[in-house]
Parts: C-alpha cells; sequence; structure tokens
C-alpha cells in the first residue's frame, strides 16, 4: 500500500501470558499481524547515540516491538511524522508498506524485534528520502 500515511500505523496491545515464573507475548502471522510472517530479525547492541532505519519499503509490512529496553520509533510518510516510544515487550507498532522510518534513542541493552511479512530484499528498499517523498507523491 504505497498510498499508506502515518495514521496507518497501528500500536497493537499483544497480550500477555501472566506466570509467576514470568511472562510471556505471542506474535502469530495473521493473529495479532495482519500478514503472513515470512522473517524475524532484531537489532541489538546498538550504541549510545546511534540511529537506525533510515530507509522505507515498497511492499513489506512489519511488526516492531521493543523486546527488550526502549527506543524511540519515527515514522514519515513525506507530509507527516509520527513517533512512537516503544518500551513494553507486549507491545508493537504495526507499520505497513510506503513508510519511511527511523530508530533512535536506544536504551542500553534494547532489543528491536522487527516481524516481516517477506523475506529480505534490498530491491524493495527506498534509502534516500527525497527518492521516497518522489516516489510517494507518484503514487
Ligand atoms: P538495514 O535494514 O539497512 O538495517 P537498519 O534499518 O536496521 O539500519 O540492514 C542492514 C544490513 O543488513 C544491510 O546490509 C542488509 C542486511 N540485512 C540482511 O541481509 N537481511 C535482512 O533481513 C536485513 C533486515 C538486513
Amino acid at each position: 500500500m504505497s498510498n499508506s500515511t502515518v495514521y496507518d500505523c497501528t500500536l497493537l496491545h499483544l497480550g500477555k501470558v501472566q506466570n509467576p515464573a514470568g511472562n510471556l507475548t505471542i506474535v502469530e502471522g495473521s493473529l495479532q499481524v495482519p500478514f503472513d510472517v515470512q522473517r524475524v530479525y532484531y537489532l541489538y547492541d546498538v550504541p549510545g547515540g546511534e540511529a537506525r532505519g533510515g530507509h522505507a519499503h515498497r511492499r513489506l509490512h512489519q511488526l516492531i516491538v521493543a523486546a527488550s529496553g526502549s527506543f524511540d520509533l519515527i515514522i514519515s510518510d513525506g507530509r507527516t511524522r509520527r513517533t512512537f516510544h516503544l518500551a513494553r515487550p507486549y507491545m508493537g507498532v504495526y507499520m505497513p508498506a510506503g513508510l519511511w522510518r527511523e530508530l533512535d534513542n536506544f536504551s542500553s541493552g534494547a532489543i528491536c524485534l522487527v516481524i516481516a511479512s517477506h523475506l529480505y530484499d534490498e530491491a524493495d528498499y527506498i534509502r534516500d528520502y527525497q527518492q521516497f517523498v518522489s516516489w510517494k507523491s507518484a503514487q
């Protein structure tokens, strides 16, 4: 959905199976997330002050979770920016395709878990913001 806007992103409460011995959160394709899960990856050991992201995807949908620690997810559709502060392993932001994202303000030990709709494909990335804005306005 390349005509997506920041308002198509949703903060999802994924739920929690609580137990005195520890909590558990579940993400299943087409249930907690509106796509079939094809790939999971996670960012960790991000040095203080570093930022990640800085790209958009043409067709990839994602769910982004702070599995540990916290960070900010800044999303842009070329017109509007929206920032989510993620700090709970049972909360996630669902992002449809066609949005620019940046990740920063990582706490020490943060883990950014990404649950994605497709396998890795470099051709799906737009890594230049001006190119993203042009692509978006051409949709
Ligand atoms: P990238 O998505 O640019 O990282 P971030 O958005 O977190 O800053 O990926 C960084 C590098 O890792 C890039 O060279 C591509 C590679 N990569 C894979 O090979 N497979 C993957 O699934 C991902 C997410 C990245």
